[in-house]
Formats: structure tokens, sequence, C-alpha cells
């Protein structure tokens, strides 16, 4: 009687070390997976830059008027495997901290591991320059600096199935070399789940 119930124990005993590492396989299988998907998907932050259109026709100061728009290019690297995508919205443009343009930009979506231009026309106020002394002393040294800051929310989504809101923080420093006519940005960027 005693050696059939030991036995009995021990069968008991194989069964439920067997669905232990059943488990314990089914936990590392998922645990890698997880680790997987976080590496693949971890949101990376996309690459920008802004190239100033048509400089040589952009007259910051004109008689008659006291706008001068500047066409402005953005170029948005999404390195993502997930889409971005957002409604209307606007950068900003400063000069020495001073909001001197609002650039808008309408809804667009950037698809996964793709790089999108947008153009944007910033409508820059000069009478918010031609009052900064700052102003005429950078345009005697023959730079014009700007900064431009934008806060876009969207949602990101991936393979039509993982929809989740997101911001992207962007801001980019714009040299104008008045001599040369020409300029280079640099940029940051941010993207928050
Ligand atoms: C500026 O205004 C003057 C007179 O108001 C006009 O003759 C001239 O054509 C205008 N210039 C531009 C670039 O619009
Ligand atoms: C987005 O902007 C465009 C042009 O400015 C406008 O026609 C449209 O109604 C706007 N859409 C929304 C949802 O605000
Ligand atoms: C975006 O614009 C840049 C410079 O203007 C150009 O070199 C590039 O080919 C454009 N890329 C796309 C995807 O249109
Ligand atoms: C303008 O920006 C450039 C590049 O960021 C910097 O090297 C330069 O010192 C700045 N000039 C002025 C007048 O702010
Ligand atoms: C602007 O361009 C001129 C002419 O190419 C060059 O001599 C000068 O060093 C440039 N200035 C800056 C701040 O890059
Ligand atoms: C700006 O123009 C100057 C002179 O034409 C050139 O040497 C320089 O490489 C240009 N810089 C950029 C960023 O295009």
């Amino acid at each position: 009687m005693a050696s059939k119930d030991l036995r009995i124990h021990l069968s008991k005993n194989h069964n439920l070390i067997k669905i232990c590492l059943g488990v314990s396989a089914l936990l590392i299988i998922i645990l890698v997976i997880v680790l997987l998907i976080f590496t693949i998907f971890k949101p990376r932050n996309p690459t920008v830059s802004v190239h100033p259109l048509h400089l040589e026709h952009f007259q910051l100061l004109s008689p008659n008027s006291s706008i001068a728009p500047l066409g402005l290019v953005i170029t948005i690297e999404n390195p993502n495997y997930a889409s971005f995508k957002h409604g209307n919205c606007s950068g900003y443009v400063k000069y020495r901290g001073i909001v001197i343009a609002e650039a808008p930009f309408g809804a667009r979506s950037y698809p996964a591991r793709s790089t999108t231009n947008v153009t944007t026309t910033a409508d820059i106020e000069t009478a918010k320059l031609i009052n900064d002394p700052n102003f005429w002393s950078d345009i005697a040294g023959g730079v014009f600096n700007l900064t431009s800051e934008a806060k876009i929310s969207g949602k990101v989504s991936m393979i039509k199935i993982i929809r989740l809101k997101a911001k992207i923080y962007l801001s980019c420093g714009i040299s104008l070399n008045i001599t040369a006519v020409n300029a280079t940005s640099s940029c940051m960027s941010k993207l928050k789940l």
C-alpha cells in the first residue's frame, strides 16, 4: 500500500514539474517577444532639418510691406516602424526669444521609415525686428540668426492595429549668412508617447 501511495505521489510531482517547465518556457518566450517588440518598435526621435527657400528673392525689409514671407522646407526623417499623423498645427519663428512669425502646417502623415518634406511660409513681422537695436548690429555683422519651435500633437500607428497619442517637440536654429545668401540649420527633436 505504502509503495503504491509513493508511486502516485511521485507521478503527481512529475506532472507538476512538467507543468512548471512548460509555464517557464512560455514565460521566457513571451519575455523574448516583448523585448523584441520594445527594441524594434522603441520610439526614436525623428531627424529634422530646415532649409529656407529662395533666399535670393527674400527681402526682409521692403518699403511697402510690414510682412516678409520666408519660405521654409522642413525635412523630417521618421526612423520608426510606426507612422505619425497630425492635424493642423503651427510652428513659431523667434528672433532673440521674441516670436516674429507663425508657420502653419496642415494635417499630414509621415509613413514609417521614410523622409517627408513639408513646406511652409513664415510671415515675418518686420516691425518687431526694426525696433530691436540688436537686429541692426546683427545685419551689420552679416549673420541673422533665428530659432524655430513647434509642438506637434498627433498619433502614432503601427500596422494599423496599435494607435497611440504622441507629441513631437521640435527646436531648430537657423543661421542666415547675409553676404553669402545662404543658411545653415541644426535641429533637435523629441518624440514623446
Ligand atoms: C510700393 O508702393 C509704391 C507707392 O505706394 C508703389 O509705386 C510701388 O510699386 C510699391 N512697390 C512694391 C514692391 O510693391
Ligand atoms: C486645417 O486648415 C485648413 C487650411 O487652413 C482649413 O481649411 C481646415 O478647415 C483646417 N482643418 C481643421 C480640422 O481645422
Ligand atoms: C526634400 O528636400 C531636399 C532639399 O530640398 C531634397 O534634397 C530631398 O530630395 C527632398 N526629399 C523628398 C523625399 O522629397
Ligand atoms: C548664429 O548662430 C551660429 C550657429 O548656431 C553661431 O555660431 C553664431 O555665433 C550666432 N551668431 C549670433 C550673432 O548670434
Ligand atoms: C558668410 O559667408 C561669407 C562668404 O562666403 C563668409 O566669408 C563668412 O565667413 C560667412 N559667415 C559665417 C558666419 O559663416
Ligand atoms: C554658403 O555660401 C558660401 C559662399 O558662396 C559657401 O562657401 C558655403 O559653403 C555656403 N554654405 C552653405 C551651407 O551652403
